[in-house]
């Protein structure tokens, strides 16, 4: 297969190209990295990339920032960082991306366990994880072509636990390789509108 992956060179992503790129062509993109450049948050990006790579069998998206940040300093501001990036960015990706896509490839999004097990900080990641959810169960009934979408939701990757751990105490971690068969399985498979928790 023929697999565009945003996000390539990030933690997650490395660990899904690693997982992938045996058996497929990986096109790997970012916004100031990969192969192909494109940003999230810009839709005629996003519409620049998919002319430039032709027909594809999967779209990954692995990329989405949000603000963490204490309750009493939340603003708009604040929430729409994550709005427009995390967000509206992964919308747009399948927007932009299903003229692409071939008939019964996939989109694969990524959310976070943030969605069912907050934190404190996360109120702008439990908004944008569980509204990309909701979406994904949506846009499954309604992809034309029998085109596929899943979302995988990974806790806290065992990778990042330094950066991160101590926000997530009493979480479990696990390692971004294990996230990535969620990935594989997404491609890979024939399911559509699952939400794949890797907690
Ligand atoms: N790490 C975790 O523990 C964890 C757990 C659960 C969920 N997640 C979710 O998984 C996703 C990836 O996390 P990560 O930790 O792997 O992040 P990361 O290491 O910071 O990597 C982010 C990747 O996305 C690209 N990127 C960032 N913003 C972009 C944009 N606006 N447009 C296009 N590409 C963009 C980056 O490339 P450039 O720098 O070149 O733009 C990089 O390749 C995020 O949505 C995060 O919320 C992560």
């Amino acid at each position: 297969m023929k697999i565009v992956l945003i996000g390539a060179s990030g933690t997650l992503g490395k660990a899904i190209e690693r997982e992938l790129a045996p058996r497929h062509e990986i096109i790997s993109v970012g916004r100031n990295s990969g192969a192909i450049r494109a940003d999230l948050r810009n839709l005629a990006s996003l519409q620049a990339l998919f002319k430039s790579t032709g027909s594809v069998d999967a779209i990954i998206c692995a990329a989405g920032s949000v603000h963490f940040g204490p309750w009493n300093e939340l603003t708009p501001d604040k929430f729409e960082i994550g709005l427009s990036d995390k967000l509206m960015g992964q919308v747009n990706v399948v927007l932009a991306g299903q003229a692409t896509l071939v008939d019964g490839g996939s989109f694969t999004l990524t959310s976070g366990i943030l969605s069912e097990d907050p934190i404190r900080y996360g109120a702008s990641a439990s908004l944008v994880n569980g509204a990309l959810e909701s979406f994904v169960r949506a846009a499954a009934i309604e992809l034309p072509r029998g085109q596929r979408i899943n979302i995988v939701s990974p806790t806290l990757l065992e990778e990042s636990a330094q950066a991160y751990g101590p926000y997530f105490r009493g979480y479990r971690s696990v390692p971004a390789s294990e996230a990535a068969l969620a990935y594989s399985k997404s491609v890979e498979g024939a399911q559509t509108g699952q939400i794949y928790k890797v907690w």
